[in-house]
């Protein structure tokens, strides 16, 4: 999988998925832009850059679409745009007044939308290139955070409408839903209590929560040629989560597994 010659554009590069994916993609050979809102990118691509990698840092806030086409015209073409960056700022609807529900929509889905609406000219010019959401399976099923949720469902409908609209100009629209992925967030969650990932655990057939390495390999599989006609596609990368709730099937079955 080498990604040679290639630019690859990551949101949300300072954060734990963000990282994880500009080290693998680096490794890969490719030359990476990495997009944060927070300075702390120009740090993150001081360090990789000293090990070799070439990374530009772009202190960019997605929301903000002036700031979004401004960034991506000073790159020039890209070869794979990773919209990663996202948070989540709002746990439940009663706490999620119309200005927060804006600010979630803005960072998570439309941010999204600036930074592909960027990016396709570009692309449509090569002949190639391929797009991709970090979604979560919170865009599948409840599992709390409404405005996030939301977005992140709206994140599987964009990246169908534009597997469906520029398949013919070979650009390849994807998005990966992870589920609990252990970044530093969930750390310092499990610093303040150390019972976090054990309670965690048991909702995962898999018996782990996913580790942003495992993000990382995934969007690079649909990136890569390997999957030259997957496109439209959402892929869950959450150890089993959304197979079923397993917590319910161990009661059904009384079955110790
Ligand atoms: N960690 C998890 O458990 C998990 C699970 C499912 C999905 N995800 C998704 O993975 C992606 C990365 O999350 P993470 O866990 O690495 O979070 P993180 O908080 O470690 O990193 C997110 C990064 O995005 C940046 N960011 C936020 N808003 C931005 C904006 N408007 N413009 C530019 N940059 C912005 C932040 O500064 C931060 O560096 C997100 O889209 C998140 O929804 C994470």
């Amino acid at each position: 999988m080498s990604f040679k010659d290639k630019l690859v554009a990551v949101t949300g590069a300072a954060g734990g998925i963000g990282q994880s994916l500009c080290r693998y993609f680096a490794e890969e050979g490719a030359a990476i832009a990495a997009l944060d809102k927070s300075e702390s990118v120009k740090t993150f691509a001081a360090e990789l850059k000293a090990t070799g990698a070439r990374i530009t840092p772009c202190v960019t806030d997605v929301s903000d679409k002036k700031q979004v086409a401004s960034t991506f015209e000073k790159l020039g073409p890209v070869d794979i745009l990773i919209n990663n960056a996202g948070f989540s700022a709002h746990p439940t609807f009663a706490k999620t007044d119309p200005e927060g529900w804006d600010f979630d929509i803005d960072g998570n889905l439309n941010g999204a939308y600036y930074c592909a609406h960027a990016v396709i000219p570009g692309m449509k010019e090569k002949g190639c290139g391929s797009i991709i959401a970090i979604g979560s399976v919170n865009g599948l099923m409840g599992f709390g955070d409404p405005a996030y949720s939301a977005s992140k469902a709206g994140l599987i409908s964009l990246t169908k409408s534009l597997a469906m609209e520029y398949g013919r100009f070979n650009i390849r629209a994807n998005i990966v839903l992870p589920g609990t992925v252990r970044t530093p967030l969930w750390d310092l969650k499990a610093g303040k209590d150390d019972t976090t990932f054990e309670r965690l655990r048991k909702w995962y057939p898999l018996g782990r929560i996913v580790e942003p390495i495992d993000v990382a390999r995934t969007v690079a599989f649909l990136a890569s040629d390997a999957a030259s006609a997957i496109t439209g596609a959402s892929l869950v990368v959450d150890c089993g989560l959304t197979a079923g709730n397993i917590v319910m099937t161990r009661e059904l079955t009384i079955q110790d597994f």
